[in-house]
This record gives structure tokens, C-alpha cells and sequence, in this order.
């Protein structure tokens, strides 16, 4: 197919010629958008429609920055964008619904519509996305951790029909035919990689979504470019689409989606800009030379496209997903290394794929959008303001609960975070073995608050062996790493400790259980602690390199200036693993120990303007480098700093062989970078 014209028009223009249109041909319909399946085209208001779309989720950019996303993206030469809904932070708990802010997903939808963008809506309810459990809110298996997600079980229809029986009448009046911009919903999301391959599920989402949002709006599905994998994606009357990155020859790529969709447009609804990280891997790169590459002869081929990341976004608070097997983090950056960072900056990328665009279609002839200002408010100065052990009154809202055996975080009522387990020893144990093979995801060993050393599920390093005396206290804290978002292990998510810890092969018996909520509430009353703050962490010789999990506290103000704050991004080398927030905000997870992400991302809407005091707190789980002797040297390295270049490429190290070093007490930091 040739060039089609992109159909960038104000609305009223639009209108004009929709009533021109509509006037000549003596029709009352105004706008449509269905497929052409003789001419392989989508039509939109009765017009060939060629889409380049690019992926953006709204919860994963700040959304004060959405307007200003959306606005690169149409002058990058976008017609479309794609979006996918994220259930789990609209409903977090049974029964509540969240709207608004960042969960605006209404205002998103209408700027889109404003700038001149339609819009493909992903559903879900699954998104996968390396999203926090691929969207599910965490509450889902409470009550029943067994259930099939992905499937007609009924212990999953049930709250999946609550979500979508809100979510539906939502969207509705943002359809395209309804003046809005949702030209395309798509059904679940590449369910034919899923195990369960269960048809009356697919049938069950259908039927609800028709049910709210009728005939007027293609329904479609997306699953991976092979036979294989469309077989148990796709339903009859859902529009059958892949996706696939570069690397292919065109003229037979889209065989597969042929053989379900002889005719009807070619559509890959995942292009691969580039790709995602894991904790301790490389960070990956796709040139931009590859991606233009592929695109043009995608859209020389008539073929609609939408590229997933266009922008990337962050992962936030505790939101980032895990694959699985080989249990693997994905960082807080979900840059993706797409034409728009993961601050919204414009890159090399994104120029060359608008030159791309532009051979194929009409790009709107407006500026691009500068980049927001970025600063370095330089070095702040980290203050030990508590172990963690010291505050655990002040961190649980609700506990500690008093049981015979461990409960998993879920059967607490806790989503996300961290959660602490504490045992009172009740026999003299020397030397023996701690097995916490049950830990779900990484647990912190303490001792009468002196730390033993740490485990990591399904590793070599499920045990410890440690000298306990009746009377002391055995705590576990745990992290919740986040939940695997892709694939069987979807259903095995639980955390916690999701099983009995033994010593010696023994039970352990009785159990206080802390959910901790390092929450804004908590953290601002915890800002009156500061003035009794001490300088270091205790330390602790020969038993091991770790420091008691601790909050770390420092201040700083902005610049009394016009136009601050700005974004910035923290740097943390020295500091080993944890979690930041700026004035409450869960920045996300640090490690710049495994990178390969040394910078966390702070967007200016974090920050307090001049001359509010920010406070940043990190709450560091295994060292800190302030006043502590590595290699026999005193270092006194206690600070974090703001600067204005992002670090997500850095050297990473092996999970292995950074347990190994740490225990050694050998990692050299200053080498780091
Ligand atoms: C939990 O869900 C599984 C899978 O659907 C089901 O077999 C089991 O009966 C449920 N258990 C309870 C206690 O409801
Ligand atoms: C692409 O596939 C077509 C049809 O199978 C074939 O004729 C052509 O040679 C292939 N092109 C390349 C560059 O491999
Ligand atoms: C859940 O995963 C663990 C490994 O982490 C495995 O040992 C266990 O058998 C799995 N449980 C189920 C019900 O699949
Ligand atoms: C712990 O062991 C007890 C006794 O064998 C058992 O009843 C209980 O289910 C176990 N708890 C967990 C969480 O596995
Ligand atoms: C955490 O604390 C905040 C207030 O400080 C509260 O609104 C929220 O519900 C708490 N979350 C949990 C899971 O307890
Ligand atoms: C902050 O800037 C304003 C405007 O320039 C000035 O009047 C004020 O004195 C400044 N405050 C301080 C503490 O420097
Ligand atoms: C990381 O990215 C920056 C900016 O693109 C580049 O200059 C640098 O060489 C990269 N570093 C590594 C280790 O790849």
C-alpha cells in the first residue's frame, strides 16, 4: 500500500470533513474505524488507514509528563499509540478503585485524543509488560494462592469480572466512533504462549467486552509470529495480529498471522525498539540503524505497525516485573533503549525512525518538543537515622501478627515491599543450619539485630549456619522482589516465606510477623527522628560484611530560582541494594552492586520547590559505606548525589560471584562505575 495521509487534523477540522463527507455521500455516520478485508486495509471514517503506533504506559511516566510525551510521539510522526491497562495499581484492594492521578487513565485517553493520537487500548486483564505479576493486583490470591490465573477458574473470573464490569463503562465513551480515540481493544495478550490454552477463557473476555463496549470497536489479539503460538491466541471474531522484532524477511513474516487472517490488514503489534534488563545482566542495546532498517520495510510493505517501547517509562515503587525460570528482576528503569529515554529525551533513535516515517507517510510539520531540564543538585550527605529491627513498631501499620507457622505475605494482607519475621529462640544452637529455602525473595539474617548473612530462593544459598542462644531473637527480613509476570510460574507467586524455616532440620515454632509499610505517613513522621540522628551503623567484627538493614536519611533544598524543581537522577555507587524515596515517593529498588542500573530516575514532581526541605531516605539492606573498614581501609563514603546523565549500561556482576565477593569483604567500589 502507498502512502496513506496519516490523518493528522484537529478535531474540528476533522469535523468539517467528516460533514463534508457525510453531506456528499448523504450519510449519517460520521466516524468508524473497521477493516478492509478485500483491500487488506483498516479503514478509518471510510478511509485507508496505515497505523504507526508506539507503545507509552501511562503508568509508567509521571503523568504531569503525559502531555508532553504524547506530544513527542505525534511529532516523531506517530498516528497511534498503545497503551496497556494495569489493573493492579486502579485495584489495589478488593472492591476499591482508583481513578485518579496517575491512575487517570480517562485524562490520558483525552490527551491522546487532543494531541491528535488514536489510541490501541491493551486490556488485560493480563498485561505481562514486566509489570508486577503482569498486572494482577496481588490481592488475587489471598484467600487461595492455588487458583489458575489466565483461565476460567472461577476463584480468577470472579475478581477479573468486578475489574472489567468498572473498567468497561469507562472506555466506552472513548471509542472511537464516541469521539474518542480507541480505535482497537485488544483481548488478553499473547495467550497462545500461555500453558492453559483454555478457549471458553478467551470466549468468557470476549463476551464481556462486546457486552460494554459493542460492535463498534476492533476486538483483536496478539501473540508471537508462530503457528504454535496462534493456535491457543486466537478466537473467532477477534481480529488475529503478532508481533516480532527485526531481523526478518518481510515478503514471508507474516505467514503465520496469513493462515489465520487470509485477508485484512498486516499488523505487528510489537516491534522491538530495543529490549528489556535484568538485575546483573548487560544492558541490551539494538542499534538504531537495525530498528529503521526492519520499520521501513515494514511500512513499505503496507504493514501497520506499533513499536514496542517508544517510551519505556520506570518501573516505580515496587512495580517491576520477574521472568522466570532462573528467577530474574527486572530493574526500575524500563528504558528499553526505545527512541524516548526513560526520562522522555529525545535520542538518535527517534530522528531516524521519524526520517523513516516520513518516506512512507506525512509527518506533521511541528516542532519537537525540547527535553525537560535535567540538574545536578550535587553530593547529599546520608545520616544513619534507624536499623530497621530499632523502628519495626513504627514500620507496621497493622501486626504483628502472633502464629505458630510462617505466614506468606498475601496471607497478611501485604502486597508489596518488604515483610519481617521474628523467631524467639528457644534451645542453644552452635554452629547449626538454617535452612530458608521457603524465602520468597531474598531474605536478610539477623541475629539480636547482628546480621548472619543473606538468602536467595532457589540459589545455592538457601542456608546459613549460625550460632543462636535461647532467648535471642532470630529475624528474617524479607523482600518481595516482585512477582513473575510471564508464564507457568505466574501461579506460583506467592511471598514471604512461603514455607517452614528449619534449623537443623528442625521446625521452627512461633512467629511474630511484621508487614512493614515504609509509607509517606511514616516517613514524614519519621522526619522528627533526624535530629537524634548518629553518624554510622553499628558495626560488627567477624561475623560478616552486611550492616543491619537500616534507614539512611539526608536533606536538601533547591536552588531559589524560578523553573526548580527539575528532574534529576540519583546516583548511588557505595550503597549495595535497597529502596529510595524522596519526600514518601518510592523512587523504586537500587543496586548498584548487580547493575547494570546505577541511577534512579527522579522526575521534578518528587521534589519540593525552594525552601522546603527534601528529605531522601534509602533503606539499604546489606552495606553502607559510611565509616566502615573494607580491605582494611576506612571509608567514609556517606553520601548519594543527584546528577543530570543516567547510568543504566554499567558493568554488572554476576549473582554468584558478587555473593562470593561480598562475603570476601573484596568489592572495591571506587572501581564501580
Ligand atoms: C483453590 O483453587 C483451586 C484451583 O481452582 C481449587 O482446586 C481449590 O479447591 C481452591 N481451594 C479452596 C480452599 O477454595
Ligand atoms: C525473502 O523471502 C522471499 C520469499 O520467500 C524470497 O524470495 C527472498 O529471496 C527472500 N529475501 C531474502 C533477502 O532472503
Ligand atoms: C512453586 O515453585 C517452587 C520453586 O520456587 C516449586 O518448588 C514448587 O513445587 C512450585 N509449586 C507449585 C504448586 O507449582
Ligand atoms: C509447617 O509445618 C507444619 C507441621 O508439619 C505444617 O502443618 C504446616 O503446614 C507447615 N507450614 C507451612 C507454611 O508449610
Ligand atoms: C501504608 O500506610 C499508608 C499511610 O501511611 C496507608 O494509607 C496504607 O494503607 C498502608 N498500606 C498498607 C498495605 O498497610
Ligand atoms: C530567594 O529568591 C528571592 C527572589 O530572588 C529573594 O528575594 C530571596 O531573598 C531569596 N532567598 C534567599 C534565602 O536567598
Ligand atoms: C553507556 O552509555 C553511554 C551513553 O550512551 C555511552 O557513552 C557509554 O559508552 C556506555 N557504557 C558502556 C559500558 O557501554
Amino acid at each position: 500500500m502507498a502512502a496513506v495521509d496519516s490523518c493528522f487534523h484537529l478535531v474540528g477540522f476533522l469535523y468539517v470533513l467528516i460533514l463534508t463527507f457525510s453531506m456528499q455521500q448523504g450519510v449519517a455516520a460520521a466516524r468508524s474505524f473497521t477493516i478492509d478485508y478485500d483491500k487488506n486495509t483498516f479503514l478509518k471514517d471510510g478511509q485507508p488507514f496505515q497505523y504507526v503506533s508506539g507503545s507509552i504506559h501511562y503508568s509508567r511516566v509521571p503523568y504531569y509528563y503525559w502531555q508532553d510525551r504524547l506530544q513527542k510521539m505525534y511529532a516523531g510522526g506517530l498516528n497511534a499509540i498503545q497503551t496497556y491497562v494495569t489493573w493492579n495499581t486502579h485495584n489495589q484492594e478488593p472492591g476499591v478503585f482508583d481513578f485518579t492521578g496517575q491512575n487517570d487513565i480517562e485524562h490520558f485517553l483525552k490527551l491522546a485524543n487532543d494531541v491528535g493520537l488514536a489510541v490501541i487500548l491493551r486490556l488485560g486483564p493480563y498485561v505481562c509488560g514486566e509489570w508486577e505479576y503482569g498486572g494482577f493486583p496481588a490481592w488475587i490470591i489471598r484467600k487461595n494462592a492455588s487458583i489458575i490465573t489466565r483461565s476460567s477458574d472461577p476463584g480468577f473470573i470472579a475478581p477479573v469480572d468486578q475489574w472489567l464490569s468498572v473498567l468497561l463503562p469507562r472506555i466506552k465513551p472513548l471509542l472511537y466512533v464516541n469521539g474518542g480515540p480507541i480505535i482497537m481493544v485488544q483481548v488478553e495478550n499473547e495467550y497462545g504462549s500461555y500453558f492453559a490454552c483454555d478457549y471458553d477463557y478467551l470466549r468468557y473476555l470476549r463476551e464481556k467486552v462486546l457486552k460494554y463496549l459493542g460492535n463498534d470497536v476492533v476486538l483483536f489479539t496478539t501473540d508471537g509470529d508462530g503457528e504454535g503460538y496462534l493456535k491457543c491466541g486466537t478466537l473467532e471474531s477477534l481480529y488475529s495480529t503478532v508481533d516480532f522484532g527485526p531481523g526478518f524477511n518481510v515478503s514471508n513474516v507474516f505467514a503465520p498471522m496469513r493462515k489465520w487472517e487470509p485477508k485484512g490488514p498486516l499488523v505487528n503489534s510489537e516491534y522491538y525498539t530495543g529490549w528489556l534488563d535484568h538485575w546483573g545482566s548487560p544492558h541490551s542495546h539494538t542499534p538504531s540503524a537495525t530498528v529503521t532498517q526492519y520499520l521501513d520495510d515494514l511500512l513499505g510493505y503496507g504493514a501497520n505497525v506499533n513499536m514496542y517501547m517508544y517510551e519505556g517509562g520506570t518501573n516505580f515503587g515496587f512495580m517491576n516485573g520477574v521472568n522466570y525460570p532462573s528467577f530474574s528482576p527486572v530493574p526500575t528503569s524500563y528504558d528499553y533503549d526505545s527512541p524516548l529515554t526513560e526520562a522522555g529525551d529525545i535520542t538518535e533513535k527517534y530522528m531516524d525512525i521519524r526520517a523513516v516515517i516520513a518516506k512512507h507517510m506525512k509527518v506533521p510539520q511541528v516542532p519537537i518538543p525540547p527535553n525537560t531540564p535535567k540538574y545536578a543538585y550535587g553530593r547529599v550527605n546520608m545520616m544513619l537515622m534507624s536499623t530497621v529491627p530499632n523502628l519495626l513498631d513504627k514500620l507496621t501499620h497493622h501486626g504483628p501478627f502472633v502464629t505458630r507457622y510462617p505466614l506468606t505475605m498475601e496471607q497478611v494482607y501485604q502486597n508489596y515491599g518488604f515483610i519481617y519475621y521474628r523467631h524467639v529462640v528457644k534451645l542453644d544452637w552452635h554452629n547449626a543450619v538454617l535452612d530458608v529455602s521457603a524465602v520468597r525473595d531474598r531474605g536478610y539474617v539477623l541475629i539480636n539485630s547482628v546480621p548472619q548473612g543473606v538468602v536467595i530462593r532457589e540459589s545455592s544459598q538457601t542456608k546459613l549456619t549460625i550460632t543462636a542462644l535461647t532467648g535471642q531473637y532470630l529475624d528474617i527480613l524479607v523482600e518481595n522482589q516482585g512477582r513473575i509476570n510471564y508464564g507457568s510460574g505466574i501461579n506460583n507467586n506467592t511471598k514471604g516465606l512461603i514455607a517452614n524455616v528449619t534449623i537443623n532440620g528442625l521446625i521452627l515454632k512461633d512467629w511474630f510477623i511484621y508487614p512493614l509499610n515504609v509509607s509517606e505517613k511514616v516517613l514524614n513522621n519519621l522526619d522528627s527522628a533526624v535530629q537524634s540522628k548518629q553518624s554510622s551503623p553499628p558495626k560488627y567484627s567477624g561475623v560478616s560484611q552486611y550492616i543491619t538493614p537500616s534507614l539512611f536519611v539526608g536533606q536538601i533544598q533547591m536552588p531559589n530560582k524560578t523553573g526548580f524543581p527539575q528532574d534529576t537522577y540519583l546516583r548511588t555507587d557505595g550503597w549495595f541494594k535497597g529502596q529510595a524515596y524522596v519526600n514518601g515517593f518510592n523512587l523504586g529498588r537500587y543496586w548498584p552492586s548487580a547493575g547494570p542500573q546505577l541511577t534512579l530516575y527522579v522526575p521534578k514532581g518528587a521534589l519540593r520547590p525552594y525552601p522546603a526541605t527534601n528529605t531522601l531516605v534509602l533503606l539499604e539492606l546489606e552495606y553502607a559505606p559510611c565509616s566502615q573498614t573494607r580491605n582494611k581501609i576506612e571509608v567514609d563514603y556517606c553520601f548519594v548525589e543527584f546528577v543530570t546523565t543516567p547510568v543504566i549500561n554499567a558493568t554488572t556482576v554476576s549473582l554468584e560471584r558478587r555473593e562470593e565477593w561480598n562475603r570476601a569483604g573484596g568489592f572495591n567500589w571506587h572501581d564501580q562505575h
